[in-house]
């Protein structure tokens, strides 16, 4: 693996770019978006609703959003396709819009877990009108136009719930508070500031925090650049720690602390990641990494760094089994209802190729061995992350690794195989 490059850009920002941007009256722009799937569903959904969104030749978006609790009752059902971020966080934004829309998704989406929005969604005054058994996809929600502001304390730790309560709290008068234990990905709070909304964010607890939005603000349109994605970055990252001989530059990564739990965890791993310049973009911090091929040595990750790689556990476990020594995973509740539940997933991967791995109830360990067999065909069950990590283990396993299904990478990663490819992989 060598070379330089910059993968695309980061998922939960473009998402996130878009609803403010169709929320705001006004021209909004965004450079750099992801045009993988997830995000594309999200810009039909928001031009469903009403606003206007236009890509130019030049590559950047230019967005005409409707005003908060603006939009207008869509004529189709909103499809989001595989993302969860996408279904989740529309649905707090149409919350305090006095209209019914339906949303809907693929075979995956429609295993996951949405009670989790719509319980504060109902508490604040919308009301769930149809939805299949559990509160699952598809389902159609009657939003309020007199939303009332509420203060939420997340019985789970994750960006999209706190998300969706806070999109939905800039339709209510007042204050909206959510206040997490653990805290996560915060590019909404940095976004709404952005775009000129007042929004506060202390400390909560030992790793929380308490987030306070001001509603009915008036948003101002603003321009937005999306940094390269950490979690796709991670792919080519751990093969070339992985593949002997390898020296790569990632440009542009970003490198939010509430995102880097990876980074973290592979640099306590013996992981040669150096930074080599660091700038800020558009309200996020990024960097130039220069990675080189590694000796692991396995380590222990505390339950309470989950949220900052919550992605990122396919591709660890891929590191881990390369290490000497055993890795342990702990508290990995929230993989088992992700695009797949990847807990099962992450050792069915490993396992397969010849590598020795246990669940001990939320616990994932494996025994890395500093070489993997290989020769597995993984089943990717609707899943781009398993699907890449896969092919990365592939890259230094004795045998090659084969996967069932490519289709989904396009989710959030375009270009995957060629950009791999450019840097020296062999997949076929
Ligand atoms: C995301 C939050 C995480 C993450 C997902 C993107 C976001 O989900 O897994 O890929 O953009 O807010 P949860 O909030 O469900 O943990």
């Amino acid at each position: 693996m060598q070379g330089r490059t910059r993968v695309p850009g980061d998922k939960s920002i473009s998402h996130r770019a878009l609803i403010l941007g169709a929320l705001t009256v006004g021209e909004t722009t965004v450079a750099g978006l992801l045009e993988g799937e997830d995000v594309l569903h999200t810009a039909d959904a928001m031009r469903a609703l009403g606003a206007k969104l236009e890509r130019g030749a030049d590559g950047l978006w230019r967005i005409h959003g409707v005003g908060v609790a603006g939009f207008a009752q869509p004529a189709v059902p909103l499809d989001f396709g595989n993302s969860g971020t996408g279904s989740r966080l529309a649905l707090g934004a149409v919350a305090g819009c006095p209209i019914k829309a339906t949303f809907d998704g693929d075979a995956s989406l429609r295993k996951r877990p949405m009670r989790r929005i719509l319980d504060p969604l109902e508490k604040m005054g919308a009301r769930v009108v149809e939805q299949a058994e559990g509160g699952r996809l598809p389902l159609t929600l009657q939003g309020a136009a007199d939303l009332v502001p509420i203060t939420y304390e997340a019985p789970v730790a994750s960006a999209q719930l706190k998300s969706a309560v806070l999109l939905a709290g800039l339709a209510a008068p007042g204050e909206t508070t959510v206040i997490e234990a653990e805290a996560t990905r915060d590019h909404t709070e940095r976004l709404l500031k952005h775009f000129g909304a007042k929004i506060t964010s202390k400390p909560h607890g030992e790793h929380g925090r308490r987030i306070t939005l001001q509603g009915q603000p008036e948003l101002e349109p603003a321009n937005v650049v999306v940094p390269a994605d950490p979690s796709s970055a991670a792919f080519p990252l751990v093969a070339a720690l992985i593949v002997p001989g390898s020296d790569l530059v990632l440009e542009a990564v970003m490198t939010n602390p509430l995102r880097t739990g990876l980074y973290k965890t592979l640099a306590e791993m013996g992981a040669k990641i150096e930074t080599l310049a660091t700038r800020d973009d558009g309200g996020e911090e990024i960097a130039d990494l220069r990675i080189t091929a590694s000796q692991l040595k396995g380590v222990e990750v505390p339950p309470e760094r989950a949220p900052s790689m919550i992605d990122e556990y396919l591709i660890l476990g891929v590191a881990a089994a390369f290490a000497q020594g055993t890795t342990r995973m702990r508290g990995l509740q929230e993989l088992r209802v992700k695009e797949s539940d990847r807990l099962a997933a992450t050792a069915d991967m490993l396992r397969i190729n010849g590598v020795d791995v246990q669940i001990e109830g939320d616990d994932l360990i494996v025994n890395g061995k500093g070489t993997v067999p290989g020769g597995g065909e993984v089943k990717t069950d609707m899943d781009h992350r398993i699907a890449m990590s896969a092919l990365m283990m592939g890259l230094a396993s004795e045998q090659p690794v084969r996967i069932d299904d490519s289709g989904f990478i396009a989710t959030s990663f375009p270009g995957f195989v060629e950009l791999m490819r450019s840097l020296g992989a062999d997949l076929a």
